[in-house]
């Protein structure tokens, strides 16, 4: 254990060892407790950490003073996010590109590492992608997160926040969804599914082992980027949530946004999402991670309201000062009407709330633009 005011941390690339001293927390002139330094040498290992929400919570992490691992295979993902994140927070986490489905890997890196959590954000997630390759999601996503269950028990890193969904929520009599309310009812595609079954997976893990904390992060919509914009939502392939298909008929790639169906039972006909800022997302997973508990844990990220689509367009077209063409088509097999959080248990127990607005995430997703033409 180091001392008050020399933190030592071990840092371990993917080819060598080697230790190396810490500069001191950032504002040396302030006094700072024994338990400040702890909380600076925490290594977490994040999965899935060079993707949209995991690079952001990195972000959140490293500027909270935790040392930070990152593991990502890149399939919808680039490794050049590294150095934005350096750009970002000025400190740069050690990247091993590697698949969660290799488990020697996994144990290798486990092998020489401490980690005091794991941040489990890895996964497939578009809804109609998974309807076209189901096997693939199932494996993909079910898979690596055994092989990531089986090393938080072999190493005993007894602490695992995993990203969940509200697809879990299925189809339900109420629009506000709640972590009491039964899940798994109603699910229309195999991502969905993932998400559920890996709740369930995790429950029973957490029965047959009460020493670890697994708290279940459920999501609402996640929109924004990084104020700085140099970080943000960018898939490979054809984009699935509305605000990076905005972004592409922004920058003129997409002729088009699709936005399916009108005639849902909500103010304007279209669909209505609990929208959240990605930063604000990211923040809720240090507030998880300061709050972990023995036994399953279960929050809502989200902001408590809703917006419809035509909102979320009308809004950007009045920033911007950008015409998004769209056209209105079909309702999606599935999509349901209308879908928000209730955040009261994550701003009761975890002390988090979000702070940050649509109008917000449309400035920060200009920004982002602006930087990516
Ligand atoms: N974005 C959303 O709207 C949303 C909503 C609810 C839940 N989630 C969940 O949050 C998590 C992160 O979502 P995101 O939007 O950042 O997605 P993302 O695709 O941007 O990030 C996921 C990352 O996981 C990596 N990955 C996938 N399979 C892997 C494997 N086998 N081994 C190693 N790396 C692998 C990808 O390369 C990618 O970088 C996902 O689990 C997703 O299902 C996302």
């Amino acid at each position: 254990m180091a001392e008050c005011g020399v933190a030592t941390r071990h840092h371990v690339s993917p080819t060598s060892v080697t230790i190396v001293k810490c500069a001191p927390p950032p504002t040396p002139t302030e006094a700072f407790s024994c338990h400040d330094i702890i909380t600076y040498m925490k290594k977490i290992l994040v999965t899935g950490g060079t993707g949209f929400i995991g690079s952001h919570t990195v972000v959140e992490l490293l500027n909270a003073g935790y040392d930070v691992d990152i593991i990502d295979n890149l399939c919808n993902s680039k490794a050049s996010v590294i150095d934005k994140i350096l750009e970002i927070t000025g400190k740069k986490p050690t990247f091993y590109q590697q698949d969660l489905l290799n488990q020697p890997a996994l144990d290798q890196l486990f092998q020489t590492n401490e980690y005091y959590a794991v941040m489990h954000f890895a996964g497939l997630k578009s809804v109609s992608e998974s309807q076209s390759k189901p096997y693939e999601y199932h494996h993909n996503n079910i898979v690596s997160t055994l092989n990531i269950i089986k090393c938080t028990l072999e190493y005993k890193v007894n602490r695992l926040i995993f990203s969940s969904s509200a697809t879990v929520y299925g189809t339900q009599d109420s629009p506000e969804c709640f972590e009491s309310m039964t899940t798994g009812q109603g699910i229309t595609n195999p991502y969905g599914r993932t998400k559920y079954f890996i709740e369930e997976i995790l429950k029973d893990v957490s029965a047959g082992h009460p020493e670890l904390s697994i708290t279940l992060l459920r999501y609402f919509n996640p929109i924004g980027n990084h104020p700085s914009g140099l970080i943000g939502e960018d898939p490979n392939g054809i984009p699935n949530n509305i605000m990076p298909v905005i972004i592409r008929v922004a920058q003129g790639k997409i002729a088009k946004l699709k936005v399916f169906g009108n005639d849902y039972d909500t103010p304007d006909g279209t669909g209505q999402r609990d929208f959240i800022h990605v930063v604000d997302l990211a923040k809720g997973h240090i507030a998880a991670l300061k709050h972990m508990q023995k036994g399953v844990n279960i929050y809502n990220l989200g902001t408590g309201t809703a917006n419809s689509v035509l909102e979320l367009i009308y809004s950007f077209e009045r920033i911007s000062g950008q015409k998004i063409p769209y056209e209105i088509v079909d309702r999606r097999p599935g999509d349901l009407g209308a879908v928000w959080a209730n955040p009261a248990k994550a701003n009761a127990e975890l002390g988090w709330k979000t702070q940050l607005t649509i109008e917000d995430a449309i400035t920060d997703t200009l920004q982002y633009l602006k930087l990516h033409q």
